[in-house]
């Protein structure tokens, strides 16, 4: 009988728990054992393993976050930490691991299976930065949320005659702010993979304004600017007064989309097929539109920076 463990790590995404369900529910379908494991690498360490069968996974496709929890953990680094976490996997008799979450957690799993651990990956953060997949589990949830606080916001700023800038997640990736920034017409987007030049964006401002526009939309990504720093820069160098929203966790929460719970549904499926055929240690991605597995060693190699045509059509498109 082979013994399936899986855990969530990193950010929460909406979406894991569906990914949860499926590869629970596809490992039961084989006919495996599968073992939750809570609070991420931290919960490897520590042992917290739980037997899981179908009613344990009834009831959270709907729901945000994860029921497995998540952490990001310290001890996993260390070589003490990593031998524990061996250990418990050998002591569970854990043939194969089924990872979610980002970069971060994909590093994990390649350092179990250089530690002869099979592993597999489910891309799963609202970033949608990972290398060798087109599409991460959490990502079209937190853009539909990002879009309708935008929005909302576009109201009070219209009413007001103000600029709005809307602070998105995206420490190093832009692809929420960029997707946000097309979806909702907005004047700019400042992203973290571009330089950004608070002078040239107070310019453009200022044209607006001359042609009578009298407020605007900017969306920032929280890995390119401070949106207090583009406020600030703003109420000194052009006629407009402006706001900052920083969107924060409202983000990373919320039930799934459902594109975000079939790609979800799709992708946890995907993995337990894997460990079926015997296809592990690689990351479940997503290559227009088709699921596909990726050894670790290509997906890393797979850059996956911001569409930049993408960003020049939202700049003609809001002039
Ligand atoms: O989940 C991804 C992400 O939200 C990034 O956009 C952000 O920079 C980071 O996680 C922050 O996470 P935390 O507050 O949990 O450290």
């Amino acid at each position: 009988m082979r013994r399936i463990a899986i855990l969530t790590s990193g950010g929460d995404a909406p979406g894991m728990n569906g990914a949860i369900r499926a590869v629970v529910r596809k490992s039961l379908y084989y006919g495996y054992e599968v073992y939750g494991i809570e609070r991420g690498y931290e919960g490897l360490i520590q042992g917290n393993f739980r037997k899981m069968d179908s009613a344990s996974v009834a009831g959270i496709i709907q729901r945000g976050g994860t029921v497995l929890k998540t952490a990001r953990s310290k001890d996993y680094r260390t070589t003490e930490g990593f031998n524990k976490a061996l250990r418990n996997l050998k002591e569970y008799g854990i043939f194969c691991v089924v990872v979610i979450g980002g970069d971060g957690s994909m590093a994990g799993a390649r350092k179990l299976t250089e530690a002869g651990i099979n592993t597999v990956v489910i891309p799963g953060t609202i970033d949608n930065d990972m290398a060798g997949t087109d599409y991460t589990i959490g990502f079209d949830t937190a853009l539909n949320t990002a879009l309708e606080a935008v929005n909302k916001i576009r109201d009070t700023v219209e009413s007001h005659s103000r600029v709005a800038i809307i602070e998105v997640m995206g420490r190093s990736a832009g692809h929420i702010a960029l997707m946000t920034g097309l979806a909702c017409g907005a004047e700019k987007i400042l992203l973290p993979e571009e330089k950004v030049d608070l002078d040239s964006v107070c310019r453009k401002l200022s044209e607006t304004y001359k042609r009578g526009k009298r407020y605007s939309i900017i969306v920032v990504a929280e890995g390119a600017a401070s949106g207090y720093d583009v406020a600030k820069a703003i109420k000194e160098k052009t006629e407009f007064d402006a706001s900052v929203t920083v969107l924060g966790y409202i983000q990373r929460g919320g039930s799934p989309s459902a594109k975000d719970n079939i790609m979800a549904s799709r992708m946890g499926s995907a993995a337990v097929d894997a460990i079926a055929e015997n296809h592990m240690n690689c990351l479940v991605g997503a290559n227009m539109g088709e699921i596909v597995l990726l050894d670790y060693e290509t997906a890393v190699h797979v850059v996956r920076g911001v569409n930049k045509k993408l960003h020049q059509l939202a700049g003609i498109l809001s002039l």
